[in-house]
């Protein structure tokens, strides 16, 4: 009899060693203090025991109660599962974890910074894919396979004849394509070139393409649209200078220059479009006239920001990054 109380008492040692988890400690609970445990169990046999056995029998029984109701509780409560306990490991006064919070890169927020002028101005914001074909980056732009414009622009093939866009101009091409005048249009995003890397050049930087078509669209209008957009940009002080030059799908062409310094520097490029370009895209050039202009991002950021290398923005250096 007093064996089969040892016995048990050793069981619950062992077992209390092992628990783990709220699950465990219920299951020790059950087994050895329920209803049909084997304290119940020693219990019963404490009934059937006879006289003489009884008052010792009966202590250590009692002894087994007491050690398996303290063992329990105290093992409720070290466990952690006692909220009480949880909390008070929580010290309010420790300063918080700052959350790491991002920024906008010097690219986008140009961007963003252009866009929202023009669509100030009625332009729509539009996308064309990076991956283009010889159609949309020259064909349809008025540079014909012999030009020589196109080796400055000859970029990445790939074995179907599909090229990286040189330029975003040929999403003019595909806005008219899929829709009728008129039409404000401007349209950011990554071009590819043929160029070597060095602290202006990249084989990727960031244009951004305007172009506006209607019945009558001229050139003053083109001169007023980038007169303000420059004033805008740069400050309502902002020279700007519109000389002649030539683009395959502007006729007439200018390169428009602001004032910086004792100097000028040059910003974008522009022109009236092309019938060659409206014939392209099946317009009727009797019936429309545009303009349109073409931009570089990098230029424009590095010039806003006093930034003297080009490839700080492309390098994701903190240290760089964390200044805008
Ligand atoms: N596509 C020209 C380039 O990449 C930029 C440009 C010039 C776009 C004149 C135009 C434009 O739309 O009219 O150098």
């Amino acid at each position: 009899m007093r064996e089969s109380v040892h016995k048990v008492q050793r069981e619950a040692e062992s077992q209390l060693a092992s628990i783990l988890s709220a699950e465990d400690l219920e299951a020790f609970r059950l087994y050895f203090l329920g209803k049909k445990g084997r304290l119940a169990g020693l219990m019963e046999d404490l009934k059937a025991c006879p006289p003489q056995e009884k008052r010792d029998f009966g202590r250590e029984v009692n002894e087994l109660k007491q050690f398996l109701e303290t063992s329990y509780e105290s093992k409720k409560e070290a466990s952690g599962l006692n909220p009480v306990q949880a909390d008070s490991l929580f010290d309010d006064s420790l300063p918080g974890i700052a959350p790491l919070a991002g920024k906008i890169h010097p690219i986008t927020g140009t961007i963003t910074e252009i866009s929202s002028i023009f669509e100030r101005l009625g332009f729509e914001i539009v996308e064309g894919p990076e991956i283009e074909t010889e159609f949309h980056n020259f064909t349809a732009l008025n540079i014909p396979l012999d030009h020589p414009s196109r080796d400055s622009f000859d970029t990445f093939y790939t074995a179907s004849g599909h090229l990286l866009r040189s330029q975003t101009s040929t999403v003019q091409i595909r806005v008219m394509q899929n829709r009728k005048p008129p039409l404000r249009i401007i349209a950011p995003g990554r071009v590819y070139r043929p160029d070597t890397v060095d602290a202006s050049h990249s084989f990727m930087f960031h244009q951004i393409e305007g172009l506006m078509v209607d019945e009558r669209t001229t050139f003053s209008d083109l001169k007023g649209v980038l007169n303000l957009f420059l004033r805008e940009l740069f400050g309502s002080q902002v020279k700007t200078r519109f000389r002649p030059h030539f683009f395959p799908f502007t006729e007439p062409s200018v390169e428009v220059d602001i004032r910086w310094g004792k100097g000028w520097l040059e910003i974008l490029g522009a022109g009236c479009v092309d019938p060659a370009v409206f014939e392209a895209v099946g317009y009727d050039v009797k019936r429309v006239q545009g303009f349109a202009f073409g931009l570089g991002v990098e230029r424009i950021a590095m010039l806003r920001h006093g930034i003297q290398d080009i490839r700080l923005f492309y390098e994701n250096d903190l240290r760089f990054l964390r200044q805008f």
